[in-house]
């Protein structure tokens, strides 16, 4: 599914932040699995980059298994479609754990010998899920959830994130964005947290960050 489908595509609640999200996961497969090459990548760059990876996809999942399925499973009743969605959803996230655990495990045992192998097992699994959620989830969550419901999903996303945090998940979820996502998640900010974003974060996080700047 291209990216400019997904983002263009009519629905009752705006998706733009959790396909940004699911985006930044994407990007920082492809990275983290180049950086676990052995000859070509880099450990440094790899276990800074899995930090940041694990800690936003920790707190969107755990959001949405908060926040987000529970009240789906409540309105989805027991049609077995639905049902067999949210099984998957529930399934698929928690596939994920032992993944990142051997991962954990490789780095801080400084045995890295099969860490290609075990990211390239993890970009699978959470590719297939993201690609899932995409085509499956998220049209269940349009049509079953009220305005109320999805809004405290984002509320338990933004809370997690803190108001701090903002300064570091911005630049991070934005890294390599097509600019009318940019533009279109920047407009959710109040026009002086984004002139922080453009002079302060964003040179921040280019400095900072493990796999240089991704755009000028
Ligand atoms: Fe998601």
């Amino acid at each position: 599914m291209s990216v400019d489908t997904r983002y263009g595509a009519p629905s009752r609640h705006d998706f733009l932040m959790m396909y940004a999200t699911h985006d930044a996961f994407r990007r920082d497969l492809e990275r983290l699995a180049a950086a676990a090459e052995p000859r070509t990548g880099s450990l440094r760059a790899f276990k800074e980059g899995w930090r940041t990876f694990t800690y936003y996809l920790t707190i969107h999942h755990t959001c949405e298994d908060k926040a987000l399925w529970p009240p789906v499973r409540r309105k989805a009743g027991g049609d077995p479609a639905r049902v067999a969605v949210l099984d998957a959803m529930e399934a698929e996230h928690g596939a994920l754990d032992p993944l990142m655990a051997s991962v954990d495990a490789q780095l801080a045992s400084g045995d890295t010998r099969r860490l290609p192998e075990t990211v390239a097992e993890l970009s699978a699994a959470l590719t297939a899920h993201l690609e899932n959620e995409e085509a499956k989830g998220l049209p269940l969550v349009d049509a079953l959830l009220g305005e109320k419901e999805w809004s405290a999903f984002e509320n338990e996303q933004r809370d997690a994130v803190g108001v701090t945090g903002a300064a570091q998940f911005f630049p991070w979820v934005l890294d390599g964005a097509p600019a009318a996502v940019e533009e279109k998640a920047l407009a959710l900010l109040p026009s002086p947290v984004r002139f922080l974003y453009r002079r302060q974060w964003l040179p921040k996080y280019r400095k900072n960050s493990p796999w240089g700047a991704s755009r000028a």
